[in-house]
């Protein structure tokens, strides 16, 4: 029946009501007696619509509830409002703090972010990658697993905008965001050599973790300064992921070292939480018998008892310079790629201290 001088929606299917129904185009059309062109302009292209038509089209989406179809948009504008993330672990609260910050950039562009976490495994990127092509995204941030970056190179030719975030793009057309890890591996072995422990451990993830070989590397830049003036050790312990649990583990092998360090430095603050949580359950007092060191600062790293000192990470800008460089490349015209690199920042709090122990050197 008519009401109001105006035409009633189509019946809905048979079984559906419009609470439980995806409203059509059609419908809309039908409602504001105009063609589905017109309804088309008036979502993707309005400024051609006259008002009074405009005004009667945008009254029937609102009476329907009307809801564009983002895949029908995609198929229709090639265009999706949609950023992948693809990170090495999004319970690292490491990660999470870049997103935030990325998002925080995206979100006010009115983009949406798709976040993947590749737990360090080479072929689940892969399938991400594949997965964020085939829905057309706006672009891509990605912490990289594999040293090669072809494929995420290809991607990039391929049209899909790519900024590496903590990893630089070495010789690949890329952007990238990161932070000089080489210099946060000697601020963290350099303050334990300072404060006067000779012999300090590193739990380090493996070497094809380019953070993971940085901060190793900065640490024999400060072991070798270190040994200009009197004797010193730095010895790796490998673990094959940057986790509490593997933290946690690592303390058997610690303490069998001998002569056991009387310092531990470890590649993030996952790590160093594992390792106190095991010191502290074998009755190893930190920092009189074990200074710890961790990396990244994460939020949890000023609550732990004691206070773990830790190499801070600039995590939410480099997550907003990285989104900032995406946008540059999607919607700018003439885009030159370039790489920002951040400094750590070394946080000094309880958990490393003098060597007390007898026989190591005092400063
Ligand atoms: O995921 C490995 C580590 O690399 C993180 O903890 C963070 O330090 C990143 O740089």
């Amino acid at each position: 029946m008519a009401t109001s001088g105006r035409p009633q929606l189509p019946p809905p299917q048979a079984g559906l009501t419009s609470a439980n129904r995806r409203v059509t185009i059609r419908e809309v059309a039908y409602l504001a007696q105009v063609s589905l062109g017109t309804v088309s302009n008036v979502l993707n292209n309005p400024g051609v619509v006259a008002e009074p038509t405009r005004r009667r089209v945008l009254d029937a989406i609102e009476e329907t509830g009307f809801v564009r179809s983002t895949a029908a948009h995609q198929l229709r504008v090639g265009k999706s409002r949609t950023v992948g993330v693809v990170l090495l672990d999004i319970s690292n609260p490491f990660f999470a703090e870049m997103v935030r910050g990325a998002e925080g950039v995206l979100r006010d562009k009115g983009y949406v972010l798709m976040v993947c976490s590749t737990d360090e495994s080479v072929e689940r990127e892969r399938r991400y990658l594949r997965v964020l092509e085939e829905h057309r995204v706006d672009g891509l941030l990605i912490t990289p697993v594999e040293h090669d970056l072809c494929e995420i190179a290809r991607l990039a030719a391929r049209g899909v905008p790519t900024v590496l975030l903590d990893r630089d793009s070495g010789e690949r057309e890329l952007c990238s965001a990161t932070v000089d890890d080489v210099r946060g591996g000697e601020l963290a072995a350099g303050h334990l050599f300072e404060l006067g422990h000779d012999n300090i451990a590193f739990v380090n993830g493996p070497s094809s973790i380019r953070q993971c070989a940085d901060r190793h590397e900065g640490a024999v830049r400060a072991q070798r300064r270190a040994r200009r003036r009197r004797p010193t050790t730095l010895r790796e312990i490998m673990v094959n992921a940057l986790s509490v649990e593997q933290g946690e583990k690592a303390v058997g092998a610690l303490l069998s070292l001998t002569p056991r360090p009387s310092a531990v430095m470890c590649a993030n603050d996952l790590i160093a939480l594992g390792i106190l949580k095991r010191l502290t359950e074998a009755g190893v007092a930190v920092p009189q018998d074990m200074a710890v060191v961790g990396y990244d600062d994460v939020s949890f790293a000023s609550m732990l008892s004691p206070p773990l000192t830790s190499v801070r990470q600039p995590k939410y800008e480099l997550g907003a310079i990285a989104a900032e460089l995406l946008l540059e490349e999607a919607l700018g015209a003439n885009h030159k790629h370039r790489s920002v690199r951040f400094e750590p920042e070394l946080v000094v709090r309880a958990s490393s201290g003098p060597s007390v122990r007898p026989g190591a050197s005092r400063r």
